[in-house]
C-alpha cells in the first residue's frame, strides 16, 4: 500500500532528446495570463521555442 500511495505522487520529468520535456504524474497546471488552472497526469512541454501553443509542444521541433 505504501508503494501505491508514492506512485499516485511521484512526478517524473523526462527529457526527450531533440524534443519537449515530457511530465507524468499529479500535476497541477496553472496559467495565470490564461486564467487557466487543470490538473493534469502528462504534459509536454516545448523546450525548443517554435511552438505556436506555447508551453505546449506541438510537433512544431520535427
Ligand atoms: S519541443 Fe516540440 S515544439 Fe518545441
Amino acid at each position: 500500500m505504501e508503494n501505491n500511495q508514492k506512485k499516485k505522487t511521484e512526478t517524473v520529468v523526462e527529457v526527450i532528446e531533440g524534443g519537449p520535456l515530457k511530465i507524468t504524474g499529479n500535476i497541477i497546471f496553472q496559467d495565470i495570463k490564461r486564467d487557466i488552472k487543470e490538473n493534469v497526469s502528462e504534459l509536454y512541454l516545448c523546450r525548443c521555442g517554435r511552438s505556436c501553443n506555447k508551453p505546449f509542444c506541438d510537433d512544431s521541433h520535427k
